[in-house]
This record gives C-alpha cells, structure tokens and sequence, in this order.
C-alpha cells in the first residue's frame, strides 16, 4: 500500500470540490490526508467548513502591493511546514508563477468546468453555451505557467441541453467535477498516474 497522498488544498470561493474530497477520504475511497487549506479570501465558504469539521486551515490574503513571489512564499512556507507533498487547486482564482511551481514539480493539480483545451479561463459554462457546444464537462490537469494550459490527467463530459442556462450547466458540470478530482486523486495515490514531460500516461 503506497502512504496517503498529503494535500495542501487552495481555494477562494465555495469549496465544494474541497468538500467533496474531505468525503471521499472520510469515505476511505481516497487515500489521502488533508494537511491543511488555505485561502486567499479570508471569507471563504470552504474555511467555514474547515473549520466546522476540524480541518487545519488558514486564510492567507494577498495585500495591496505586496510582490507575488512574496505572496508564493508565504504560502510555500505553511505549505512545506504542514508537510504538504501535494497541492490541490480547487477553486483557487490566482495563477501560481513558475517560481511557486519549481517547489512542486508535477504536484500541482487544478479541476476546470470545461473539456480543455475548450473554454479556459473564467466563466467556462458561460463561454460553452456562446459557443453553441453540445457538450462540456470537466478537467483535472497539471498546473503549469498558463491559465488552465496544463497536461491534461482525465476529463468527464455532459451533454448540453438546448434547455440549459449557466446555472443549470454549471450544477451538471459540478456533480462529475465532484466525483472526477477524487478519482484523479486515488490513481495519483496509488502511482497510476505519470507525467513525461507535457506526456501524462493514466493506468486503470
Ligand atoms: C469549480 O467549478 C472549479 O472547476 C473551478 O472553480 C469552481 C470552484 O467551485 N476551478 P468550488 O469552490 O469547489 O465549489
């Protein structure tokens, strides 16, 4: 049996990716342990549910003028002090910069609500019902210097309906995005998962 995978999970907004792996683990279908979450919205709905379940957590604001590097390093510091060895973006609306990358390499993990390389960047459903697509989903990819341009790990799809609004895609995409990061993260657990350059090989 490989150890649990030891996540840092970052996040601004809702959390409920974060949520959703906290149950899986709870569950004992994710061998992982969450070291800690961090936010950069002191406000977050996912630290409120840190807390509430007696999850390690802190929020960590970036202020006004302050350099990234100096940002990534505060992170990297709770980060390597919580003994981290995989990070999780779930939620987390900032890049991270090459200089936060090269202390993880090929650890740093994202979920977007498209089928990449389609509709990266913000408001993904949105720009999935502009454009007419007749179906979306999500992705987990490795995090690189871009915005959502990383190696692709795995996707899931669901169709678009001619009914749907940016609500009702966004809660279809969210239920596989639940189930889809979990997944990714047990076969990244049990080694299934490996990266050769922008080459990501998954076993069953
Ligand atoms: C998700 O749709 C995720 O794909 C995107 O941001 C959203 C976060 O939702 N990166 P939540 O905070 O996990 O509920």
């Amino acid at each position: 049996m490989t150890p649990p995978l030891q996540l840092g999970i970052l996040l601004s907004g809702r959390g409920s990716n974060m949520q959703a792996i906290h149950q899986s683990i709870t569950k004992g279908k994710l061998h992982a342990q969450i070291k800690i979450i961090l936010s950069d919205q002191p406000q977050a709905g996912g630290l409120a549910y840190a807390k509430t379940h007696g999850l390690a957590h802190q929020s960590i604001p970036k202020i006004k003028g302050e350099s990234l590097e100096d940002y990534e390093k505060k992170l990297l510091q709770v980060l390597q002090k919580a003994q981290v060895d995989t990070i999780v973006l779930a939620g987390f609306m900032r890049l991270l910069s090459p200089y936060f990358l090269k202390h993880y390499p090929d650890r740093v993990l994202n979920i977007h609500p498209s089928l990449l390389p389609n509709f990266p960047g913000l408001a993904a459903q949105k720009q999935a019902l502009e454009a007419g697509a007749s179906e979306s989903g999500c992705t987990v990819h490795f995090v690189d210097e871009g915005c959502d341009t990383g190696p692709i790990i795995d996707q899931r799809r669901v169709s678009v309906l001619s009914t749907d609004t940016v609500e009702s895609l966004s809660e279809r995409i969210l239920k596989e995005e639940h189930v889809l990061y979990s997944q990714v993260l047990e076969k990244l657990a049990q080694g299934k998962i490996q990266k050769k350059g922008k080459q990501v090989l998954v076993k069953d």
